[in-house]
């Protein structure tokens, strides 16, 4: 299989990590590249489910060597309970198949406190963060004083970090927020303890990637969260604080951009998003609830319930243009199963006007009309269907003014949360 990049062309949640596995089976290495775990990628095998927040979900194929990259923010305490977790379902996972780059940040207790804390005092105009502390940590390596995997290997470098980093935080606690503060000595003891069960997964990423890459192996890039959430291309400030897009992929792993052949992006057959930040195809009341119900539309992470609307291919154009995406994958058809009627939002209006594309400043995110148009819907269970041509003469229709609409092809179409229920066009 060539080197493929996989990502969320919506608001994240759109069923990636269901797509990695599928597409696992064809590959030998699978990379997570940003984000941390905030992210929750699922997947179902037979009556199991799966839920990954920082392991690529390429793990639950055995041979497959799986890689947390240096562009991801990594919790260790979180990324052993995940370990443990996946060994408890009678997954395989060692360093033979679980590689952790040595250039990635680690997460301190401090930056889920300071996530928190910075929410809270913003109050009405917060982000609705996971509270996993991500921001504050890219926070940190942009501005220098990040803790990476490689520092907390050598424990004298580690202290004298560690002790710096706990230092400038707790002034910024006791000042400004009035929070308890850290003690150097306790966050030292429980990640001395991380220390002697991670360091045995430590690589060092660009190395292992560009190796498989000249022996003929192919590679899976694994996104997380979506293009809407990216912080450069997303509805910023609404946004996580990594590049979910495609280019992420390279800065987050280690490779070069001439080693990818494609980009797959993925989107449900409507949009989901968590937490705040201008949505304009957003379901008013009763459809939210039928939506969210039928598509169990409550977040892997936080439990949250996710906002529901109309597919809007004004975004995912838009996702395809700064992905370079050359595929799409519709996931999650099966919940528009029973609506009588599908709308999909095909233009944004604003005072009057035509966008070309959406716009930059949040401001005006929120006075943007939805030009919609409107099909009927199938009203036929597709969630057997094994086939596109199979698929009721309603949602092929849907799926076809999708590709016209987007000018790329869909190559993949989920019907149901289980392994088995998808196919490739
Ligand atoms: P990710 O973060 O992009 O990997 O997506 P999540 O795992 O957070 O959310 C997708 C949810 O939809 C999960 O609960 C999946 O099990 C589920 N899912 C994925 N594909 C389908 C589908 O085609 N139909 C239905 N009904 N559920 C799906
Ligand atoms: P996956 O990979 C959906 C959202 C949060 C919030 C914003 C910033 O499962 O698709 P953060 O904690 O990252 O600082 O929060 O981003 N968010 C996600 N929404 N899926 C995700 O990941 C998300 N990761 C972050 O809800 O609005
Ligand atoms: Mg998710």
């Amino acid at each position: 299989m060539p080197n493929t990049v996989v990502v969320g062309a919506q608001w994240g949640d759109e069923g990636k990590g269901k797509v990695i596995d599928m597409l696992t089976e064809r590959a030998d290495v699978v990379v997570r590249f940003q984000g941390g775990n905030n992210a929750g990628h699922t997947v179902v095998v037979g009556e199991t489910e799966f839920i990954m927040h920082l392991i690529p979900s390429g793990i639950l194929h055995s041979g497959k060597l799986c890689i947390v990259g240096n562009g991801v923010v990594v919790d260790p305490s979180v990324l052993l309970e995940e370990i443990d977790m996946l060994r408890g379902k009678g997954i395989e996972v060692e360093p033979s198949n679980l590689g952790v780059s040595d250039q990635a940040h680690l997460i301190f207790p401090y930056h889920k406190a300071l996530d928190k804390l910075k929410e809270a005092k913003v109050g009405p105009g917060k982000i609705g963060t996971t509270g996993r502390g991500i921001g504050p940590c890219y926070a940190d390596k942009a501005s220098r004083v990040g803790i990476r995997v490689a520092d907390l290997l050598d424990d004298e470098i580690f202290r004298r970090k560690l002790r710096i980093n706990i230092e400038e935080k707790n002034t910024l606690f006791t000042t400004l927020y009035q929070a308890p503060t850290f003690s150097f000595e306790e966050v030292h003891e429980a990640y001395v303890g991380y220390r002697e069960r991670i360091s045995p997964f430590v690589i060092h990423a660009p190395v292992v990637l560009n190796r498989a890459i000249a022996q003929g192996k192919s590679i899976l890039f694994e996104g997380a969260q979506g293009t809407w959430l990216d912080i450069d291309h997303g509805t910023y400030p609404h946004v996580t604080s990594s590049n979910a897009t495609a280019g992420g992929a390279c800065v987050g792993s280690g490779i070069g951009p001439s080693q990818i052949d494609r980009v797959i992006g993925v989107v449900k057959a409507y949009t989901t998003r968590v937490g705040e930040g201008p949505f304009p195809t957003e379901f008013p009341a009763p459809l939210m609830e039928l939506i969210r119900s039928k598509g169990k539309e409550f977040g892997a992470t936080t439990g949250r319930p996710r906002r529901c609307g109309w597919f809007d291919a004004v975004l995912v154009k838009h996702a395809i243009l700064v992905n370079g995406i050359t595929e799409v994958a519709v996931t999650k058809l099966d919940v528009l199963d029973n609506s009588p009627r599908v709308k999909i939002c095909t233009g944004y209006r604003l005072n009057g006007k035509l966008l070309e594309y959406p716009p930059s400043l949040i401001e005006r995110w929120a006075q943007v009309e939805p030009v919609y148009e409107e099909h009927p819907g199938w009203l036929t269970d597709t969630t057997q269907v094994g086939c596109f041509e199979d698929l009721p003469p309603g949602a092929r229709r849907y799926l076809k003014r999708l590709e016209e609409l987007l000018k790329v092809k869909i190559s993949i179409v989920s019907v149901g949360s289980k392994r088995e229920q998808a196919f490739h066009v």
